[in-house]
């Protein structure tokens, strides 16, 4: 959980380097800083050469002036630990702490997140310089959160690695011969007979392009290991702070949708998630939204802390576009309408080299209070001081759960067929944004989740089918849930070895139907099917179904080819609940039709109905409810409140109604 016993409002501020500037600027900055209402600081990101200039000096003295500075100035710290890059010096002395690409080619000094996570000398040094600065610092009781590292990621395919691989991969199998059963090298001839014959999955191996692989199992395998390295780095600073600090607060900054890591495992041995939302301006505002809430679902729907985003614009797109005046603090209240409990950017003052230095900043190169990004930044902490602490904390209620899957995205990426087309995100997306779209809350949540607070479960392309997972959906339906998966789903176990007996495996008594074959349609190929009363296309993947006790809800199936009249939307009833299956992906339309169906069958209603572009989430405590609504349009829209409520950014009081809502404009509206 944040540190709530030392939250005074939505946190507000962001990533400062003073480090970078001369030092007449830090006082110019504090009360620049201070006036647009900015109440923490996130400090020493990337400091480590400074720090600890050789192996055995550690040079704290100019941290020390930027923390004493900060705390004159009554200001919270967020304190990293300035891990993600190591200095050259340790890479010239160590080179094991380097990495190797997925080419096989071993780095040199360079970049910034580029040690290896199995590198004795990483752990060993990161370690230290985290017990150190806990050791330093502990007194400091501005200090809220720790922030270990950086947006851990990428990935090694260097010896310690591949040695650590092997001892991974002996915990996860034992013997030799279960390795061989779960990779089925009786494929190919790949038999192993020593755990040393195993090597890295890389181009120079297994794979011929970064997503394909000749075998799956041990390419999943070293993803999870990746994922499972990087977070024992984590761990490893977590636990040299907390000797020293026991009850520190402890977080790194993670990227929504970041394929690389698990993160629902990652959350479990994090104190809060906090994560950095960067979307470009094409973004639709329900993607932004499935972001914050996967970080809010990671760890099981608690609030979360939004670390960074930009007040203006963006370095690394191919347009940086600025983010329009207003869409700023449009996009910082979405997240807090999501779940994040603080609107923090990158960064506070433009860097002048580099390759960030024309990424935006709350004071700009020209320094300006009169700058447009400056003035909306002000603004904006002059609001959230008005909110205070009303909304801290707060939970989302849903009765909706789409279940999310890291080790279902690797394997269905990894699939050799039915269809490179088929990315798991883009399906998942579907569902996701046609709910966000009728403004139903939605938590997104892991298989082995509790999935009792839910009236409707949606899987979407639920491909593998871990351990006993389905017991989880099958005591779900029983008890009167709805469940509802598609195409492609309970083919595999954890592995990716294919469950025998027909698909969809086994999920096939909770559905009712065989799914006999599976048809890829090229890319603008249609098939067609009707669904009340309208034709909607079948696109991507089209299953051949048989009905096995299920129903089917569609009219007259596939409209054409050979399977034509097969079931494209089948329901079984099963226990006191009901499962669906879709057996193609089809368009916008057909989802919010569908969806907007299965929830009105389940009792499920959106929070508010409202025009198109208006988005509208909920959050509560036991005392009250807020309803969000955002106006993602540029136009004025007219939302119709059913009872009369105030707004906590203005004072102002609405009756029941009509109440206009301007372009961009937010309210956050609790009952009168
Ligand atoms: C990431 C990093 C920051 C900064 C921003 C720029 O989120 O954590 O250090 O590089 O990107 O967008
Ligand atoms: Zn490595």
């Amino acid at each position: 959980m944040l540190p709530y016993e030392k939250l005074d409002q939505i946190v507000y501020g962001g990533d400062y380097n003073p480090e970078q500037w001369p030092k007449e600027v830090w006082k110019e900055d504090m009360q620049m800083l201070k006036d647009a209402g900015i109440d923490i600081v996130t400090l020493n990101v990337f400091s480590w050469a400074r720090l600890q200039p050789n192996e055995t000096t550690y040079d704290f003295s100019l941290l020390d002036e930027i923390m004493e500075l900060v705390r004159a100035n009554g200001m919270k710290v967020c304190l990293a630990t300035s891990t993600a890059v190591h200095p050259a010096w340790m890479a010239k002395k160590y080179p094991d702490i380097l990495r190797v690409n997925f080419q096989g080619i071993k780095r040199k000094f360079g970049d910034r997140h580029n040690s290896c996570p199995n590198s004795p000398t990483y752990r060993k040094y990161a370690a230290r310089l985290a017990g150190k600065l806990a050791e330093h610092y502990k007194d400091y009781d501005n200090i809220v959160a720790w922030h270990v590292s950086n947006e851990f990621g990428g990935e090694c395919y260097c010896e310690n690695c591949e040695k650590e691989f092997r001892v991974w991969l002996q915990k996860k199998y034992r013997t030799i011969d279960a390795l061989n059963q779960a990779w089925d090298t009786a494929f190919w001839g790949h038999t192993f007979y020593d755990w040393d014959e195993i090597v890295v999955p890389d181009m120079r191996s297994e794979h011929f392009e970064t997503d394909r692989t000749t075998f799956q199992g041990i390419s999943l395998d070293y993803r999870r290991f990746m994922s499972d390295s990087m977070l024992e780095c984590y761990e490893l600073e977590e636990k040299a702070i907390k000797e020293v600090i026991e009850d520190a607060v402890v977080t790194t900054n993670l990227m929504g949708f970041y394929k690389p890591l698990d993160y629902f495992k990652w959350a479990k041995k994090m104190d809060f998630v906090s994560w950095d939302n960067y979307p470009s301006n094409e973004d639709s505002y329900a993607k932004i939204a499935m972001a914050h809430d996967l970080m809010r679902g990671i760890k099981g729907g608690e609030p979360f802390a939004l670390m960074e985003q930009t007040p203006s614009v963006t370095n690394w797109l191919p347009y940086n576009a600025l983010k329009r005046p207003g869409v700023m603090r449009l996009w910082s209240y979405q997240a807090v309408a999501h779940g994040a409990d603080t609107v923090m950017f990158f960064q506070m003052r433009r860097s002048i080299g580099a390759c960030e230095k024309y990424h935006g900043a709350v004071i700009d190169h020209a320094g300006s209070r009169q700058a447009r990004v400056y003035k909306e930044v002000a603004q904006l902490g002059a609001e959230l001081k008005k909110i205070g602490t009303r909304t801290l904390g707060m939970r989302t209620k849903s009765d909706i759960a789409l279940i999310m899957d890291w080790d279902n995205w690797w394997a269905i990426e990894y699939s050799a067929g039915p269809s490179r087309e088929l990315k798991y995100l883009n399906e998942f997306g579907r569902f996701y944004e046609a709910l966000r779209n009728m403004n139903y809350n939605v938590d997104i949540v892991a298989e082995d989740a509790d999935l009792t607070p839910y009236k409707v479960v949606i899987a979407p392309v639920y491909y593998m089918v871990k351990g006993n997972h389905d017991e989880n959906i099958r005591s779900f339906v029983k008890q009167g849930g709805t469940f509802l998966t598609t195409f492609f789903s309970g083919i595999a176990q954890e592995n990716d070895l294919v469950t025998l007996g027909g698909y969809p495996g086994k999920l096939r008594d909770i559905l009712g139907i065989w799914v006999e074959e599976e048809d890829a349609l090229p890319k603008e190929t249609q098939n067609h099917f009707l669904y009340r009363d309208e034709i909607y296309p079948a696109e991507l993947l089209c299953d051949l179904i048989h009905l096995e006790g299920a129903v089917r809800v569609d009219g007259k199936g596939y409209m054409e080819d050979f399977y034509r009249g097969m079931p494209v939307i089948t329901k079984n009833s099963f226990g006191e609940g009901k499962a669906y299956y879709l057996a193609t992906a089809s368009n916008e339309a057909f989802y919010q039709t569908f969806l907007k169906d299965i929830c009105e069958e389940s009792g499920v209603k959106p929070v508010l109905e409202v025009p198109d572009g208006v988005e509208v989430t909920s959050r509560e405590n036991e005392k009250e409810q807020v309803i969000f609504i955002l106006n993602h349009n540029e136009e004025e829209s007219r939302i119709m409140l059913q009872a009369a409520m105030q707004d906590l950014i203005s004072g102002e009081s609405y009756e029941a109604g009509e109440m206009l809502l301007a372009g961009r404009d937010v309210k956050i509206l609790v009952k009168e």
